[in-house]
């Protein structure tokens, strides 16, 4: 199979053709992220909290970032992946940006970064990537990084006013060159008018069924790890029980001298027969 392209993901909003997107971040989840069919791979900066133990994904650095992508890309050699620039490493200077970027894109490589907000600086930087030659996927509404300015992971959008706002941001990151924006944390009313509004596609997560795609933490969709789950999260299997069942055994069965049996040990014959006649 082919990678998908960017127009491909063009004409799929135009064809209401769902797209669909998983994230992954190494490379046994890349590879089944693959074989399930998701259209994208996100290597979302959400590895921090997920996999790395964060409480935010402030923490999370570029050389994070890059170490897990370049483990999910060769995961999922197949599908059109997306890294998360992480925070503040798009924000300094267009010169600061563009080598982090280029870091991330070519060592990892991915068909494209994602980056937070539609400020003046992330409009930039947008414009400066694309003009580089990278794809860039946009994210606005509930923007982790910024949760601190936010004041906590909260709905956004939820006023006219800040949902004018959002449109509007929305605009800006299409016409900075943005090929999709992923709308995080918003009431499906307004991803509604998102998607209608601007031409390129939207991916929701906790943005209601009206965007053009939909992308969920892999750890939630299978609910691997965590217990507690944000209202927009949908569990669709529950592995954690069987991992834990499967370790248990294990240890129970070193300590009662059930394992290793025969059938999971080398033998030699000769040494055998040596060592019964010694
Ligand atoms: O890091 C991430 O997983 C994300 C998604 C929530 C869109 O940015
Ligand atoms: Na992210």
């Amino acid at each position: 199979m082919n990678v998908k392209t960017t127009l491909d993901f063009l004409n799929m909003k135009e064809t209401r053709d769902k797209i669909t997107m998983i994230t992954a971040y190494d490379y046994p989840s890349a590879k089944q992220v693959e074989q399930a069919g998701a259209d994208m791979i996100l290597v979302g900066d959400s590895l921090g909290m997920v996999v790395l133990g964060y409480d935010s994904t402030i923490k999370v650095t570029i050389d994070d970032m890059l170490h897990h992508a370049k483990a999910a890309s060769r995961g999922a050699p197949d599908t059109f992946i997306v890294v998360d620039m992480p925070f503040m490493s798009y924000h300094i200077s267009t010169e600061e940006t563009l080598s982090n970027a280029r870091l991330l894109y070519q060592a990892s490589g991915a068909q494209a970064l994602k980056l937070e907000g539609a400020t003046d600086k992330t409009l930039q930087a947008i414009k400066a990537l694309t003009d580089a030659g990278i794809p860039v996927v946009a994210h606005i509404g509930l923007t982790p990084q910024s949760v601190n300015v936010l004041g906590g992971f909260k709905v956004q959008g939820k006023d006219v006013e800040s949902a004018k706002r959002l449109i509007k941001d929305a605009t800006r990151l299409e016409e900075a060159g943005a090929i999709a924006v992923v709308l995080e944390g918003i009431p499906k009313r307004l991803s509604e008018e998102i998607t209608q509004t601007i031409h390129i596609p939207t991916i929701g997560i906790g943005a209601g069924i009206h965007c053009d795609g939909q992308v969920l933490v892999y750890h939630d969709i299978i609910q691997y790890g965590a217990d507690t789950f944000p209202k927009f999260v949908k569990n669709y299997a529950s592995v954690d029980q069987p991992i834990k069942e499967g370790l248990k055994q294990f240890v129970s069965e070193v300590k009662s001298s059930q394992f290793p049996t025969d059938t999971h040990s080398y033998h030699s014959e000769q040494l055998e027969a040596y060592f019964e006649h010694k």
